[in-house]
């Protein structure tokens, strides 16, 4: 019997010399479950050592019990600590492995910029909303009747190829891209009723050979007032004080007789060149003046068109090219810059978004 008490004694102690030099090898989180699987596992030598019990003899079991626990308790206690130290020093490796250099120099971040054209519409929606005037936006596909019709041009007219417009193939409809923003002063009136006082930015198309001063698409701003005793001393106002918000307050304009169908009388504008103060220069082509658009008074056939009635409504309309206008203030010479998707050009209207 002592014999048999000896003999386990024994035995535990050598598990546990072995488990304890084993212990002391392990080096990885893999190898410690490996350890822990022979040690303390389901089959692990402590585990069989626990189960032997039973087959000794009942006044032994005791002590044998309390010995072969202790031990097991003394293993996991190990056991556990080795555990937490692997997974503190897996920890500050992975930590380690991350580390951010803070005193490295930052990548520079390319941030986008709006568009030349989107600033000076802004621009131009800010000066006007000083005026009084909406900002309104329409459709750049359009209908004939729209484009054309309304605006006092009927089908047979001659002036509707005045407008080399881009045609929509459409079965049953005239559909086109429109050749100006105008096709807006009728779409405006038909929803609303006088005083109207809005401004339409947007894209218009024409069929044209391309060179510095001619794009196939361009950017207009349209104009139109209508109200009670408006008269073309509104217009000239309204115009003089756009040249000189975005020129430069001693700007003059000039207005020279033209014709548009849909205003009477019609008008061109110009304005004395900036950068010469109108003497004369490679801006201007020495002429002193840039011209900005055409303008006049709402013709009554287009106020008719869209019932208002032309004897108790006068009213003025205006139309400019922006990119224009963007020319004369930055002294970009080609057209086709503004739409050449070229960001060495477009960048150079980057101004930090606010
Ligand atoms: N729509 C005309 C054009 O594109 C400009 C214009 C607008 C003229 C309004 C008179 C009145 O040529």
């Amino acid at each position: 019997m002592a014999q048999e008490v000896t003999t386990l004694d024994a035995e535990l102690e050598a598990v546990r010399a072995e488990a304890l030099r084993r212990l002391d090898e392990v080096t990885s989180v893999d190898e410690a479950a490996a350890w822990e699987r022979d040690y303390l596992g389901g089959k692990g030598r402590v585990t069989q050592l626990l189960r032997g019990l039973g087959s000794l003899p009942a006044e032994q079991r005791p002590a044998a019990g309390r010995a072969t626990q202790a031990l097991k308790a003394e293993l996991t206690e190990k056991y556990d600590d080795v555990g937490a130290r692997l997974k503190a020093a897996a920890r500050q490796q992975a930590l380690a492995e991350d580390a951010i250099d803070v005193t490295l120099p930052g990548r520079p971040v390319i941030i986008g910029a709006a568009h030349p054209i989107s600033q000076m519409i802004d621009e131009l929606i800010e000066i006007f909303a000083l005026l009084g005037f909406q900002a309104v936006f329409g459709p750049e596909v359009e209908t004939g009747h729209y484009n054309f019709d309304l605006l006092n041009i009927p089908s047979d007219h001659p002036a509707r190829d005045v407008w080399d417009t881009i045609i929509v193939e459409s079965p049953n409809e005239e559909i086109v891209l429109r050749t100006h923003t105008s096709p807006m002063q009728a779409r405006t009136m038909e929803r609303m009723q006088p005083p109207v006082r809005v401004i339409v930015p947007g894209r218009s198309f024409r069929f044209e050979a391309q060179d510095a001063s001619h794009e196939w698409m361009f950017t207009q701003l349209e104009g139109l007032a209508v109200d009670e005793n408006i008269t073309m001393a509104d217009l000239k106002g309204t115009l003089r004080e756009l040249a000189r918000q975005l020129f430069g307050p001693t700007r003059r304009v000039r207005f020279r007789c033209d014709f548009f169908p849909f205003v009477e009388p019609g008008v061109d504008f110009a304005v004395d060149c900036a950068i010469c103060d109108g003497q004369g220069c490679r801006v201007c082509k020495h002429t002193g003046w840039l011209e900005m658009g055409g303008a006049g008074m709402v013709h009554p056939n287009v106020l008719k068109g869209v019932g208002y009635d032309p004897e108790k409504y006068t009213g003025f309309a205006f139309g400019l090219g922006i990119e224009r206008i963007i020319m004369m203030k930055t002294g970009v010479s080609d057209l086709r810059a503004f739409a050449g998707n070229d960001v060495r050009f477009l960048r150079q209207f980057a101004r930090p978004i606010v």
